[in-house]
């Protein structure tokens, strides 16, 4: 028999699209040149990750079912083995971890548990796109995890400039009425108001609070993703979420314990507070109607690895402020270091600029040239050092004279060495452009 050949043009149009390629272009990049010092990964620190540990949080998850719930022997094993409830089994923990760390107050029920945060964008895109005259709105430059979910479900994104403020909320009026008056119809802004990725800009809170009114007055959905909230540089203060803020149920607030526990448990979580009314009078909260969708993608998540985050939390009463002590000041000093370290090898005032963050992974660095693909792969190749085109965040993905460092999986000593050869590819490359 004649096996059987498809062409990628007879797929779903994202499998060939640029955000999808993206991920795994800068993947395949890292794995290419391993001995690199990576400024690109985005991953958490390594040095305090501990497997041992494990089993720990496992215990404590199963006595807090059997002493704080009360569950019997056999029910603690039936909820840890057995196919489990599709919102989650450690919502509850969350709501209080909301509480204590975020003031923010929520009911459990408004929250799905999902495989990553990456699953949750994926559920509140999906419910979202219900009609092709939909249309997202994104702070550019954009999380590409967010354009690649976009494009799973045919939902266009259109960009938002964020400016050194995080948003630019005139820009983002004009955009809703210009797509409104094309007949599109507006679902939602995608905002990260801390720390973002990739551009680490921050939203003060009097423009929180007017990106609220103005997703009011406009009668739009915000989304707030905010894995990075939770690591401020030093001497800065956190400031309030969307979340917190909103009074009115207008934010969809994504969270992540990838940056904050552990990434290998795959669990992060989507509060989804909006009252959706049933076409059988019924009403219930968004998250509800997230949980049937993610009832045909991923069953539910693994009680297993909500159990491991679950026990994390539980050994800190539920604040990752206070499990996060070691991480949060590996963070600071990290970012401190590579700040100082980029303006002791550029000139102030001279054609290399960067930004300095409040907090969070990233510092994105503009440079007397494109930066394109190919600077990269020759910067990984001759100079030993790996860091992110911009132009990977912006849908056009034409090259944009700026690279995103990130300061989170490296050592003060490697910040160093990544540096030094980040200076002398910029020298060579300003001085004989390719
Ligand atoms: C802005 C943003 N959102 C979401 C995620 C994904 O989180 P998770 O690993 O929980 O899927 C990341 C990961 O890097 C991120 O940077």
């Amino acid at each position: 028999m004649e096996p059987v050949d498809l062409t990628v043009t007879a797929l779903h149009g994202s499998v060939d699209d640029p955000a999808l390629n993206s991920m795994n272009f800068l993947n395949e990049v890292a794995q290419h040149y391993p001995d690199a010092v990576s400024l690109a990964a985005g991953r958490p620190y390594e040095e305090f990750f501990d497997s041992a540990r494990l089993p720990e949080h496992l215990d404590r998850f199963r006595r807090h079912l059997a002493d704080d719930l009360g569950l019997d022997p056999a029910q603690v094993d039936r909820t840890l083995l057995q196919y489990g409830r599709t919102k989650g089994i450690v919502h509850h923990l969350i709501a209080r971890n909301l509480a204590v760390d975020e003031r923010i107050t929520v009911d459990p029920e408004a929250i799905v548990v999902t495989v990553g945060c990456q699953e949750a964008m994926f559920l509140v895109l999906r419910a979202l796109r219900a009609d092709p005259s939909d249309v997202l709105f994104a702070v550019a430059p954009t999380y590409v995890g967010l354009t690649g979910a976009a494009r799973l479900v045919d939902l266009p994104v259109r960009p938002v400039a964020g400016g050194p403020d995080g948003v630019d909320l005139a820009d983002l009026r004009a955009g809703v009425r210009r797509a409104r008056a094309e007949g599109l119809r507006p679902r939602a802004c995608y905002v990260m108001p801390d720390f973002a990725n990739p551009s680490g800009v921050s939203m003060d809170t009097a423009r929180r609070r007017r990106l609220l009114d103005l997703a009011a007055e406009e009668d739009l959905l915000l989304i707030e993703d905010n894995p990075y909230g939770l690591f401020p540089a030093a001497g800065t203060d956190r400031r309030p979420t969307l979340k917190a803020l909103d009074t009115a149920r207008r934010v969809v607030y994504l969270g992540s314990f990838a940056k904050s526990v552990l990434p290998g448990a795959r669990v992060g979580y989507v509060v989804a507070d909006q009252r959706v009314g049933g076409s059988d009078g019924t009403v219930g909260p968004l998250a509800d109607q997230l949980a049937k969708i993610k009832s045909m993608v991923t069953v539910n998540t693994s009680p297993i690895s909500q159990a491991v985050i679950g026990g994390a939390l539980l050994a800190h009463d539920c604040s990752l402020v206070a499990a996060n002590v070691r991480e949060r000041a590996a963070y600071a000093r990290n970012l401190g270091h590579l700040v100082d370290g980029l303006a002791r090898r550029f000139p102030a005032g001279g054609p290399v600029r960067w930004t300095v963050p409040a907090g969070g992974f990233f510092v994105v660095l503009t440079v007397p040239f494109p930066v394109d693909d190919a600077v990269l792969h020759r910067s990984a190749r001759e100079y030993g050092v790996l860091w992110t085109p911009m132009a990977h965040f912006y849908d056009a993905g034409t090259p944009v004279n700026a690279l995103r460092l990130s300061v989170s999986a490296v050592t003060p000593a490697q910040i160093d060495r990544g540096l030094d050869r980040l200076a002398a590819l910029v020298a060579d490359t300003a001085a004989a452009p390719v």
